[in-house]
C-alpha cells in the first residue's frame, strides 16, 4: 500500500477552477495548500485505477479478437474490482462523502455519486456473470468508462468544494480512507 507520504512524489494535472478560489478567508487560505496536496494524491490514485481498467479492457478485446482464452482476463478484472476499485468506493462513502454531506449544497452531488458507486458494483457483477467474451467486454468497457467519468467528477466537483474549507482536513480524511482499506483481503500484487 502506498502511504500518504509516498503520494507526495506523485504529480498529476489537478488544478482548482477559478470559481473555487473566490474570496477565501485567511483561515481557508491557511488550509488550502495542504488540502490541495491531498486532493492531488486522490487524483493520482484515480489515474492509476483508470489506467489499469483501460488496459484490462484492451487486453480483453485483444484476446477476443485473436480468439485466445478470455475467461482468465474476466476473472482478473473482477479480482481487481474486488481488491481495489470497490474498496476505494466503500472507503470514500464513509469518509469523504460522509464529510461532504454536511454541506446541503453538496448533497445532490453526493447522491449522484453514490448512485454511480452502485452502478460500478452492478457492472462488476455483470462482468463476473459473462459467459461470452463480448458480454465481458461490454460490461468491462462500461465499468471502465463509468469509473473514469466518476473519478473526474470527484476531482473537479467534489474535491474543490472541500479543499478550501478550513473545517475539512483532507489529509485526515485520506488517512481515514486508507484505514478503511487496511484489513481487507487484497491480491498479492495489490497497491493503493
Ligand atoms: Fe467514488
Ligand atoms: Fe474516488
Amino acid at each position: 500500500m502506498i502511504s500518504v507520504t509516498d503520494y507526495t512524489n506523485i504529480r498529476v494535472n489537478y488544478e482548482l477552477k477559478p470559481a473555487d478560489l473566490r474570496f477565501p478567508s485567511a483561515e481557508e487560505v491557511a488550509y488550502m495548500p495542504n488540502n490541495r496536496h491531498f486532493a492531488r494524491a486522490i487524483a493520482a490514485h484515480h489515474a492509476e485505477m483508470v489506467k489499469h481498467l483501460e488496459r484490462a479492457v484492451r487486453d480483453l478485446a485483444q484476446a477476443m479478437e485473436e480468439q485466445r482464452p478470455w475467461a482468465p482476463l474476466r476473472d482478473a478484472l473482477c479480482r481487481y474490482a474486488d481488491g481495489e476499485l470497490l474498496p476505494h468506493a466503500a472507503a470514500e462513502e464513509s469518509t469523504l462523502y460522509a464529510r461532504a454531506r454536511d454541506n446541503p449544497v453538496l448533497v445532490p452531488l453526493i447522491e449522484a455519486m453514490l448512485a454511480e458507486h452502485r452502478s460500478l458494483r452492478q457492472w462488476r457483477d455483470r462482468i463476473q456473470q459473462a459467459s461470452q467474451a463480448v458480454d465481458a467486454l461490454v460490461a468491462g468497457g462500461a465499468l471502465s468508462g463509468l469509473f473514469a467519468e466518476h473519478a473526474a467528477k470527484e476531482e473537479h466537483q467534489l474535491l474543490p468544494a472541500l479543499v478550501r474549507r478550513a473545517d475539512v482536513d483532507l489529509g485526515a480524511l485520506l488517512g481515514a480512507l486508507q484505514d478503511e482499506l487496511v484489513g481487507r483481503q487484497f491480491p498479492p500484487d495489490h497497491r493503493l
